[in-house]
């Protein structure tokens, strides 16, 4: 492959980073915690992996990664992003990723979206104030649609649906090594 690649992950409860890891592990390239990465550390690597959270229909930390990757002299950013949200939920998704991403950058920047699950017990505290202030809400709604009722029952409790095929596709994707073309 000439494409040298780093992945970056930005994890709280422990998927992305597991996503990150699988990712690393496929494409033999290294992985770094976004806690330790400079605009230096970038610099040197054609290709940029970050995978992050949605949080709260939101990429968490992307904000960051996105000046350094800018500053750094990469040629290639590529987003991943873990969710308590199922890959069936395509239209979701979608609209997760038109909530981040403007037009342009969603036809140039490559995306991927990992279901993941949600963890109770390694959630920060601001986190599950945010899952119970949610809870609250959707409790005391009248008139539940389906919708309502299986966001409802999904927050309720810790599961996880993570599985290295979701990773797949950005596996395959750096593997065809479309980039360096
Ligand atoms: C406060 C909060 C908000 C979240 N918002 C979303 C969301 O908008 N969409 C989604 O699919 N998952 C959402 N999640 C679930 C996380 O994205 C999911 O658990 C993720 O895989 C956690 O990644 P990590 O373990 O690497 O930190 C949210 C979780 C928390 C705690």
């Amino acid at each position: 492959m000439k494409n040298k690649i780093l992945t970056v992950y930005k994890s709280t409860t422990g998927f992305t980073r597991k996503y990150a890891k699988i990712i690393g592990e496929a494409l033999s390239c290294p992985v770094m915690d976004y806690r330790e990465v400079t605009v230096k550390a970038l610099s040197g690597y054609d290709t940029i992996v970050f995978g992050s959270r949605a949080h709260a229909g939101r990429i968490d930390g992307c904000k960051k990664i996105r000046e350094m990757f800018e500053k750094s002299g990469a040629k290639h950013l590529v987003l991943f992003v873990t969710g308590a949200t199922p890959n069936a939920a395509g239209e979701v998704i979608e609209a997760f990723w038109k909530q981040n991403l403007s037009a342009d950058e969603l036809s140039q920047i490559p995306h991927f979206y990992m279901q993941a699950g949600l963890c109770y017990e390694r959630m920060t505290f601001g986190d599950k104030m945010m899952m119970k202030a949610a809870a609250v809400m959707i409790r005391k709604k009248k008139d539940k649609s389906d919708s309502d009722r299986e966001f409802e029952k999904a927050i309720s409790c810790s599961y996880d649906i993570l599985d290295r095929k979701y990773a797949e596709p950005l596996i395959e994707f750096l593997r065809a090594d479309s980039l360096s073309q």
